[in-house]
């Protein structure tokens, strides 16, 4: 049924052409824009290392001009061993290599009928229109620890479970490294934005599968979005690149960039920081040839949290831009629009 679609990886093996309910609307066709433009300069690079480093006045300049510009920067000397980030990434391709019934031992359905927030599969379909995307992904809540549903943690490779438990770890200290100095160049007391998570904040961690595509000019690996939340931490795939950003207007290809992470403000840091810095809007197109695997590591806040403009940056020049709206109330929203490839902060304003 259209509920239910195929995974992606199966139709691919299948199809010369995608079926229609991938093909986006001519205007929106991926060549349409200029995907191979240069970008207006090269992505910024912050060297997490520095950040911490008593004289961190330039880096930390330097990640403010980024999340003006861009949202969005790479992170070096971010402390994570080359090994690790090798070893998930060969993990979850193992994992979407196995044949499917051993993946749908972690399906995102329920009694093969309904989705769910998590596991292996489509994203969720909503309606006989919506538009699909050229992607299979497994979806996990990392945190909190003890709200781990191991149910949908594929048990194969075998390594898989510890691999992701160390690099969430990791994550977790590179996104409060980088939310104090966001705190800092905004002029807000450093912890602002660590201090809104609660022992409930929910992280999640998405693997991207990407297989190749027979008419990237036609689909998108992921239709253009903002990401929700406070802060997503992407490792991208070392030697398949996919994916874009839109600045002022215009289509930019992010070169891939081995071992660096990529890191973009979400949403809730946009309503924080009352649009001083924007979430950036971002895509993934696909290719003919090979199959792309990237892993977003999402940080959101808990469901009951209030997230409103920081009251220090307001005053009567500068009134809040966004009303204030609860992280669940957010989270359905912008579900919603997602499928509709709208961007439910615009609803925020
Ligand atoms: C996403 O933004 O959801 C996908 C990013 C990527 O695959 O590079
Ligand atoms: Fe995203």
């Amino acid at each position: 049924s259209w509920r239910i679609p195929m995974l992606v990886q199966e139709l691919a093996a299948k199809v010369q052409q995608p079926p229609s309910r991938y093909v986006q609307p001519e205007q929106y066709h991926p060549v349409s824009v200029d995907v191979g433009a240069e970008t207006p300069e090269p992505i910024p690079v912050i060297d997490l290392s520095r950040l911490s480093a008593a004289d961190a006045d330039d880096e930390s300049g330097k990640l403010r001009l980024a999340l003006q510009s861009w949202g969005l920067f790479l992170v070096a000397n971010h402390g994570i061993e080359t090994n690790l980030m090798d070893d998930l990434i060969d993990a979850s391709r193992e994992f979407f290599h196995l044949p499917l019934e051993e993946k749908q031992k972690c399906s995102n359905l329920i009694d093969g009928k309904h989705f769910q927030v998590e596991g292996y599969g489509n994203d969720p379909v909503r309606s006989k229109d919506q538009s699909l995307d050229w992607l299979d992904r497994l979806h996990l809540r990392v945190e909190p620890e003890d709200e781990r549903n191991l149910v949908h943690w594929p048990e194969h490779p075998k390594t898989f479970r510890a691999l992701l438990h160390e690099y969430t770890l990791n994550c977790k200290r590179i996104k409060d490294c980088i939310l104090r100095t966001t705190a800092k160049t905004l002029g807000l007391n450093e912890d602002y934005f660590v201090a809104q998570f609660s022992n409930k904040a929910p992280s999640f961690a998405r693997f991207n599968y990407y297989p190749p595509c027979p008419r990237p000019d036609l689909v998108f690996g992921v239709k253009p979005h903002s990401d929700s939340g406070v802060l997503t931490i992407l490792l991208m795939d070392k030697d398949v690149g996919g994916l874009q950003v839109l600045r002022d207007g215009v289509w930019h290809n992010v070169p891939t960039s081995p071992y660096r992470l990529l890191i973009n403000i979400g949403d809730y840091v946009e309503i924080m920081s009352n649009g001083i810095f924007k979430s950036p809007v971002h895509r993934a197109v696909t290719n003919t040839e090979k199959e792309r695997i990237s892993l977003a590591m999402f940080h959101g806040l808990d469901p009951d949290k209030e997230i409103e403009p920081a009251a220090a940056l307001l005053n009567e020049k500068q009134p809040a831009r966004y009303r204030t709206v609860k992280a669940k109330e957010y989270l359905a929203g912008f579900y919603e629009h997602f499928c509709k490839g709208t961007r439910f902060i615009e609803c925020v304003k």
